[in-house]
């Protein structure tokens, strides 16, 4: 089938390698000339395990292939896959203003038939508004060529996005007819042979049903993180109150992880986005409000613990080491990571920060640059010299069995703030440190 993406970010280039692995001709459409071009060299400007061969090897078959113009990328296609970024407006809601540029060219450009998907997060009620803004330029052109627009969330996690995509628990569409229905259907065969995980329903329901999704995992780990706290409190161990309860089938292990906060380009957003749709309509979003505020404070609750330990001694005269910038393992992404909540905390009271991470290190140079008290390294074990703790605050494997005895040596105190539950007491105190996790004994 012929597949036309506009947007190159996660959801755009990974669905667009994705469609094209499958035998699809696919042509992305991005507005950045310089994204472009370098995606026509083979080089991909995001960070995503599995995802440069993917792109390569269908660009070099002549299955996918990148351009600005979108009349010209469109041209051919049947579907017409919106995958532009949404970034929050300052009140919490979403900035629509990339996704209606989009619809409005579409308008302007299109030629015959087509079929307009959502793919990006977008609030209940944006198919309706992206019809309208198609139809409107259409009747502009006075042009009587028809058109569908359908929901279609994308549930693709960073860092494992391609995998996500090619075995995805669900794929939702959302519809007003059976035809779109049927071929989209068809485009997701490969990917959801099971009959059942084709989720078919009508539009504001897929659109709501992503925010939902969102929402309700960013619940369980507000959950999680609160009880862990109350575990520090009462002196019990979080890392068996989780097994205890996962155990229910009803409850499961997954998405159970106490830590720093949910951070990245999603949870977040979406939190409050919905709060910010159920405050248009009236109504107090109670538990989403709760989810969201005891984020915020999970996200401030390592540096907490190192204000506590050090205190009253001045933070101005200690340096503290930090693995991991990323909002989790597995991406460069930086976007409302707990990491950079803590620095900013921490800074603020004239703390020292040595840094490092594996793949983020230059998002994060780039976002701290004004900060002089931060300095980001190349090199996990050489950040540590002479500094007085070390703080973990992202899960990547690097960091789950380091050489403890040469973390000792390197450090002014054996001292570890463990923001990730990656190790535990027992292992440290062989080594002599003095361990603090989330929600677990010392
Ligand atoms: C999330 C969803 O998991 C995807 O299904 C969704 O498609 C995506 O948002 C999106 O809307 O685009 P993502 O933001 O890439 O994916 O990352 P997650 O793996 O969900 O992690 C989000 C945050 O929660 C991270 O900061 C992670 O460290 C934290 N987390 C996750 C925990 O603290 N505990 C857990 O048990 C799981």
């Amino acid at each position: 089938m012929n597949v036309s993406i506009v947007g190159t970010g996660y959801v755009g280039l990974v669905a667009a390698a994705c469609f094209a692995e499958m035998g699809n001709q696919v042509t992305c459409i991005d507005v950045n000339p310089t994204i472009v071009e370098q995606l026509n060299q083979g080089r991909i400007h995001i960070f995503e395990p599995g995802l440069e061969p993917l792109v390569e090897r269908n660009r070099q078959e002549g299955r996918l292939t990148f351009t600005t113009d979108l009349a010209q990328g469109m041209a051919d296609a049947l579907f017409v896959f919106n995958c532009v970024g949404t970034p929050p407006n300052g009140d919490g809601s979403c900035d629509l203003r990339y996704v209606d540029q989009v619809a409005e060219a579409i308008g302007q450009t299109m030629e015959d038939y087509k079929i307009i998907v959502n793919k990006s997060t977008v609030p209940v009620g944006t198919a309706d508004r992206v019809r309208g803004i198609i139809q409107e330029q259409l009747d502009k052109r006075q042009c009587r060529i028809e058109f569908d627009v359908v929901s279609n969330p994308e549930f693709l996690k960073e860092g494992d996005a391609v995998n996500d995509f090619l075995k995805p628990d669900r794929v939702i569409v959302g519809t007003d007819n059976v035809r779109t229905a049927k071929l989209l259907e068809t485009l997701y065969g490969p990917f959801a042979r099971s009959r059942d995980k084709m989720i078919v329903m009508g539009i504001r329901s897929a659109e709501m049903t992503k925010y939902a999704a969102n929402s309700m995992l960013a619940t369980k780990i507000s959950f999680i993180n609160e009880i862990a706290n109350l575990c520090e409190k009462v002196g019990a161990d979080i890392k068996d109150v989780r097994v205890g309860i996962g155990s229910d089938r009803r409850i499961g292990y997954h998405f159970i992880y106490p830590g720093v906060g949910y951070g990245g380009s999603c949870f977040p957003k979406d939190v409050k986005a919905l709060i910010h749709t159920a405050r248009e309509h009236g109504m107090t979003p109670e538990l989403a409000l709760s989810v969201d505020r005891v984020n915020q404070h999970q996200k401030q609750v390592l540096a907490e613990k190192i204000k506590t330990h050090f205190s009253p001694t001045p933070l101005t005269d200690k340096v503290l080491a930090i693995w991991g910038l990323a909002f989790k393992a597995n991406t460069d992404d930086i976007r409302e990571s707990a990491a950079l909540d803590t620095i900013e905390t921490l800074t603020a009271l004239g703390m020292r920060i040595r840094a490092f991470d594996p793949v983020a290190g230059d998002n994060a140079r780039t976002a701290l640059a004004e900060n002089p008290l931060v300095e980001i390294g190349q090199d996990q074990y050489s950040i540590l010299q002479n500094a007085d703790a070390l703080a973990v605050l992202t899960d990547w494997n690097q960091f789950r069995n380091p050489d403890f005895a040469r973390i000792k040596k390197q450090l002014n105190n054996p001292l570890i703030f463990d923001g990730r539950n990656l190790y535990s007491a027992t292992m440290l105190s062989g080594f002599g440190f003095t361990y603090h996790a989330i929600g677990r004994p010392p």
